[in-house]
């Protein structure tokens, strides 16, 4: 298998942390982007919230400082979402942001924005759409009219949806300069790759957006990681693996043992679109710590913000965002450009690994000094501090005697004594190799 398979995901997998936006009407009744399936709610039942969704406030460069301000290098906007109202100027439907009294293509302005602030872009496009008269209704998994009898007998016209699917995906990919991400969603039993035109889809966007990346689900769902993990992958498989909502327990490889790039996303309360009593925030320590986690298993997080109605990311989201930002001012070289250490799982933390340097993420204060485990000994040249470069002594006390294989760093001047961690959400410990021709022991 060629090692150029994933060449064109370098700059995603060197940048590990981006900002997923989940926006359109669903933030007026502000339950969520999945309402109108959860709650049945039929199309005309859902005009108040086209009516409602007005971006009065909409300044996508306070969006593009926040991202950067949090340490996010990618950014990734629903263009369209299941509910088919469109953020882009599109000539296929009037159903968009043009139109509805709103008559801004906010897709464009997102992309300015973010393209400013040196911040690379993606669309989210929905395969899904539950306004055009031609996606299956009745009998569809997750359509809202798909137990209502009226619609007992739609005939959804699957060669129409197609064309209007490819139409716009063609726009998009046409009118917007170059583009780093699409991210396509979902496929589900009945609806896949067929059902899309995956195949031609792909073969378009390929020639419009060569450099462009795809996320697995053009394929296969959340859950699913499809063919690009196997030795046969088709040409729809995508760049990377999106597993949704969780830290995979471990990275995904081909059968040849080539690690495949993925990309968690997460909410940082519990829904993607804007939920107004959705309260259960992530802290900022446990997302740091993911996101860390994501880099030493060789993958990215993608983090969600669902700004409110009028274009507003919610202050919750804005000041955790900064405090993760503050966090990788100091240690972000552990993390961007960084991977798998191949030194196992230390029972404190993580590694991760960028060339002949290792991080050592201490999430857990040890008692004592605190041992380097699956680091070889005689291939240390120099321990420090990430965040202000302090150099740190591996321990050569009694207390280590029966472990002389082990380094086990201190971080004060008395090897036997305890210290409290520097920083109490992960102290990063830079570790310099002699040299990177040191033997990676594993993938973790
Ligand atoms: C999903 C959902 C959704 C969300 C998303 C993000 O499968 O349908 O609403 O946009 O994936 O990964």
């Amino acid at each position: 298998m060629s090692e150029d398979r994933f060449a064109r995901s370098a700059w995603f997998r060197h940048d590990r942390f981006g900002m997923f936006i989940h926006w359109g009407p669903y933030a007026v009744p502000a339950r969520g982007e999945w309402l109108r399936s959860h709650e049945r709610v039929p199309l005309a039942d859902y005009q108040y919230a086209v009516d409602g969704f007005g971006a009065e406030d909409f300044d996508p460069h306070t969006w593009a400082e926040l991202a950067a301000a949090a340490g996010q290098k990618y950014a990734v906007l629903t263009a369209k979402h299941h509910d088919g109202f469109c953020l882009f100027d599109t000539a296929l439907t009037d159903y968009g942001s043009m139109h509805n009294g709103i008559g801004r293509d906010l897709v464009a302005e997102f992309l300015e924005a973010f393209r400013a602030r040196g911040i690379k872009v993606g669309l989210y496009f929905s395969l899904l759409d539950w306004r055009h008269p031609d996606y299956p209704h009745h009998g569809d998994w997750a359509h809202p009219e798909r137990d209502n009898p009226a619609f007992a007998s739609h005939e959804p016209d699957l060669e129409s949806y197609r064309a209007f699917l490819h139409g716009q995906v063609r726009e998009l990919c046409t009118n917007y300069g170059k583009l780093d991400i699409l991210w396509f969603d979902f496929s589900y039993e009945g609806m896949g790759p067929e059902q899309w035109g995956a195949a031609d889809l792909v073969a378009m966007v390929r020639e419009l957006q060569p450099d462009v990346i795809m996320d697995n689900r053009l394929e296969t769902s959340g859950e699913g990681m499809g063919s690009i993990v196997t030795d046969e992958p088709t040409s729809y498989c995508g760049d990377f693996v999106s597993p949704e909502q969780v830290i995979p327990v471990e990275g995904f490889h081909t059968p040849d043992g080539t690690p495949v790039p993925w990309e968690a996303c997460v909410t940082l309360n519990n829904n993607w679109g804007y939920a107004a009593a959705d309260d259960l925030w992530k802290s900022p320590e446990q997302v740091i710590t993911k996101l860390v986690e994501c880099v030493a298993k060789g993958g990215n997080l993608l983090l969600n913000v669902g700004p409110d109605a009028r274009g507003t990311i919610q202050p919750e989201a804005a000041e955790r965002l900064r405090r993760i930002g503050h966090w990788l001012e100091a240690n972000g070289e552990s993390v961007y450009g960084a991977g798998p250490a191949g030194f196992g799982s230390p029972e404190w933390g993580y590694y991760t690994r960028s060339g002949s340097t290792v991080y050592a993420h201490v999430l857990r204060a040890p008692i004592g000094p605190l041992p380097l485990t699956g680091v070889p000994k005689d291939a240390i040249e120099r321990i420090s501090l990430v965040a202000d470069g302090q150099e740190l002594k591996l321990c050569e006390e009694w207390v280590v005697a029966s472990y002389p294989d082990i380094p086990f760093v201190q971080f004060g001047e008395v090897g036997h004594f305890t210290y409290p961690l520097p920083d109490p959400v992960d102290t990063v410990v830079r570790i310099e190799l002699k040299d990177d021709s040191t033997p990676v022991g594993g993938t973790s």
